[in-house]
């Protein structure tokens, strides 16, 4: 892709260390395609918890079921519909989504169909017209773009990330869920290799912003 001056960035983090804000604040700066890809494994989550399926059946269902996901732009940012429904951030981020979402993200089965759909997003925001894309989550440079032009983590104290999601006004257990993100089998949290890693807990918005501003500047 870069041949086309389309460029990649990959940006993981554990939750709330500012991964959204900053891939916002990028993606307006620079006309960036928006992927948030944790908005994925709570929309299929939520998918399979509106058919009471749990976690342990889901490989059984999707070896016999297709679950379509499809995608539409808003502003600069990529919706997912899976099997046609589209799931709000309201439905898709509170105390119970929080509490579910890690459980069904560790399952391999899971995670190899939004795989696939998360690599096409690339093209599809080059088909858009976009300069490039930003795709937030836990294991994008590391499994989902291993080639990304750039790969940022970002990382910050756990009860500087806990106040954030206080002063959010979501109740979010995060130590729980980093542990099971970081030590499932497949695709765990992790600083990917060659990736600038930035603490977000020392550093205004602004100085992260022109950090990163800094290294894309540097592919050109
Ligand atoms: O916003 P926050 O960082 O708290 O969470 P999120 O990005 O919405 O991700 C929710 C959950 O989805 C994570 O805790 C992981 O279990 C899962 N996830 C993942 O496994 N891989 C990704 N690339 C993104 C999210």
């Amino acid at each position: 892709m870069q041949k086309y001056n389309y460029i990649s960035i990959s940006l993981d983090g554990a939750a709330g260390s500012g991964k959204s804000t900053t891939a916002q604040a990028i993606c307006q700066k620079y006309k960036y395609i928006h992927v948030d890809t944790g908005l994925h494994y709570r929309a299929l989550s939520l998918f399979f918890l509106n058919k009471n399926i749990l976690p342990d059946l889901v490989p059984q269902y999707l070896l016999y079921d297709n679950v379509d996901l499809t995608s539409q732009l808003e502003e600069f940012s990529v919706k997912l519909f899976v099997d046609g429904i589209y799931y709000s951030k309201n439905e898709l981020r509170n105390e119970r989504m929080n509490k579910e979402v890690s459980y069904y993200a560790r399952i391999p089965e899971v995670r190899s169909l939004l795989l696939k759909y998360q690599r096409g997003l690339v093209k599809y925001g080059f088909d858009l017209g976009f300069s490039g894309i930003i795709m937030d989550g836990r294991d994008i440079g590391s499994v989902v773009l291993p080639d990304a032009n750039l790969k940022v983590f970002l990382h910050a104290e756990i009860d500087v990330r806990q106040g954030r999601r206080l002063s959010d006004g979501e109740h979010d257990s995060i130590s729980k869920r980093d542990n099971i993100d970081s030590t499932r089998k497949v695709a765990p949290l992790m600083c990917p290799n060659g990736a600038i890693s930035i603490n977000t807990g020392i550093l205004s918005v602004n100085e992260v912003v022109s950090l990163i501003s800094k290294h894309i500047s540097s592919l050109s």
